[in-house]
């Protein structure tokens, strides 16, 4: 990888830069996946001006996500397991090593909502299934009616032709949303949520809710998240793996990359399998890296917020 400094230039919301290793540290800083990273961090980032948390930006910023309904990866709105029912998972996780998170859950338009209540408002860190959807309508939360959207349903119709079940990862069928953040303070926080891999077994629960795997932070070191195929992320406990090389001394950017090499040694078909990560250390530092080309994120400071193309292991 290149050490060149990234130089700030005069970047709009649209603009795309292609990712150069950044040395000099910066915060506030929010660095989001793929292009609804875009939108997110605006959100994180407003919530963050307004004089709300780290935490309280991470849990804003993807709740914007949750909402999209161009979005077939994120939300209600997401494409179905193979039973037609949409199911998601969703983390969240402070510097302190505070967390919680909900898997396998339907019915609820703000998961990552749901998990930050199973963080302050229960003794466990993760709740599942039926039991997440029975503590969503104690805290509240309104249950929504269970009808796919009408581009999941017309996606659903088409694979139900042939009913392949194929995890194969790509952009257009899985795109999670992991988001790591830093305030002025040094003070970090991180949230993710999804509604996993198309056309899954029902039941299945990816990275995305498994603290460690699809998210994982810690103010003393740093943070990391990840987007792609849950099963090859967990199997490396991937997120986790990332802090732990920073503390080590890796560089954010080194970090991602070993967690990449990782990966590819434990999965076999890597020719089908996409994953990417983003790691930002206690400095602001940051890092990204996939198995892939493809893969981009969404890089906000207090002066700009930009899509950054990220490296990866095989070449375009
Ligand atoms: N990375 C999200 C999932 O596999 O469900």
């Amino acid at each position: 990888m290149s050490s060149a400094l990234l130089i700030p230039g005069v970047a709009t919301a649209c603009a795309q830069e292609s990712q150069k290793a950044v040395l000099v540290g910066e915060k506030p800083l929010i660095l989001s996946t793929w292009n609804h990273g875009l939108p997110a961090n605006a959100a994180a980032m407003g919530k963050l001006n307004a004089g709300g948390s780290i935490l309280d930006a991470v849990e804003e910023g993807v709740r914007d996500t949750e909402l999209d309904l161009a979005n077939l990866s994120v939300g209600l709105q997401g494409l179905p397991d193979r039973e037609g029912i949409t199911t998601l998972d969703a983390s969240i996780m402070t510097g302190d090593g505070n967390c919680g998170s909900v898997a396998f859950v339907r019915q609820i338009k703000h998961p990552i909502s749901l998990a930050r209540k199973v963080m302050e408002n229960t003794p466990h860190v993760m709740l599942a299934g039926e039991g997440a959807r029975q503590f969503a309508i104690m805290e509240g939360f309104p249950l929504e009616e269970e009808v796919l959207s009408p581009k999941a349903a017309e996606a659903y119709a088409k694979w139900k032709e042939t009913s392949q079940y194929k995890p194969i990862i790509n952009i257009e069928n899985h795109d999670t949303i992991g988001m790591i953040g830093i305030d002025s303070q040094g003070n970090m926080a991180g949230s993710c949520t999804t509604s996993g891999l198309a056309y899954k077994m029902h039941g299945r629960v990816g990275d995305s809710p498994i603290i460690g795997a699809g998210l994982y932070v810690d103010n003393e070191v740093g943070a990391a998240t990840a987007t792609g195929l849950g099963e090859t992320i967990i199997k490396i406990c991937g997120s986790f793996l990332i802090v732990e090389l920073m503390r080590q001394g890796r560089t954010p950017q080194e970090a991602c990359e070993e967690a990449v090499r990782r990966l590819i040694s434990k999965n076999k078909n890597i020719n089908d399998i996409q994953a990417g990560f983003l790691a930002i250390n206690k400095e602001g530092v940051t890092g990204a890296f996939a198995v892939h080309p493809g893969f981009n994120f969404a890089k906000a400071t207090s002066k700009e917020n930009v899509m950054i193309d990220s490296s990866s292991h095989f070449k375009p």
